[in-house]
């Protein structure tokens, strides 16, 4: 059984047309220097049907940042997962923490999202992280094991989806687990995941993931890759990644 690793950049609120050329210059390069797992890209929702255009033909997978629970219906300003999916999307990153802080989103609205997600055919990268109080509090793998049971909806020991371990305290701050905790979250992530379905979903590092920690990061037992947020704005950066692999 082999879990094949996946390398996502997470753009968040950061891009414009221009950006397309660091997404064209990425695809170049991967053309060279072919990927050892599968990469995507997920930039904000205004650029998925522009970067599907300009990576048509490409190895780059399409995700999207979030979807709605629903699949229409009257909800200004949301996006519902069939939307996604006709714009190019073939992944969706839900219940990042971003989304969980800013916008209170429960483990319950992340499960539903989930299924929703499922429904359009897009496959769903999970996201789950302790706070640092939760840390130092040594709740850590209570937290992960609790998140994995409220957002992983049971569906899903039959499909293909990624979770991705994402401590809040590493988004954005340079700073990063030791290897061991990291290792630890990953094999207490793995164990809490439902059936063939869990088996073999790769489970993502995320956290102030940089071209320079990312080798030994990726050779982690269970680390089955890396949902990269800065460092996927650049090709160059992304591609170092990438290649550490
Ligand atoms: P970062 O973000 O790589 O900028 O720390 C990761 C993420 O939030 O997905």
């Amino acid at each position: 059984m082999t879990i094949r690793p996946l390398i996502a950049g997470n753009w968040k609120m950061n891009g414009t047309a221009a950006s397309l050329d660091e997404a064209k210059q990425l695809a170049a390069a991967l053309a060279e220097s072919p990927a050892a797992c599968d990469v995507a890209l997920c930039p904000p929702a205004t650029l998925l049907a522009q970067m599907a255009w300009v990576l048509k033909g490409s190895a780059i997978l399409i995700g999207a940042q979030d979807c709605h629970g629903k699949d229409s219906g009257a909800y200004t300003g949301d996006i519902a997962a069939p939307m996604l999916a006709d714009a190019g999307a073939s992944l969706v990153i839900l219940g990042h923490s971003e989304r969980r802080t800013y916008h209170g989103e429960t483990d319950a609205e992340v499960a539903a999202k989930v299924e929703a997600a499922l429904w359009a055919g897009l496959k769903p990268i999970i996201c789950v992280g302790e706070t640092l109080e939760q840390r130092q509090a040594d709740q850590t793998l209570q937290v992960l094991t609790s998140q994995i049971a409220g957002s992983v909806p049971a569906s899903l020991a039959d499909a293909a989806f990624a979770v991705a371990y994402e401590p809040c305290w590493a988004i954005g701050t340079g700073l990063t687990p030791t290897l061991d905790q990291i290792a630890q979250a990953h094999a207490a992530i793995r164990a809490a995941l439902p059936g063939q379905g869990g088996a073999v979903a790769p489970i993502l590092y995320g956290g102030s993931v940089k071209p320079d920690n990312a080798g030994e990061i990726l050779k982690i037992a269970q680390v089955g890759g890396a949902l990269v947020g800065g460092a996927s704005l650049k090709a160059s950066d992304f591609l170092g990644i990438i290649l550490a692999l």
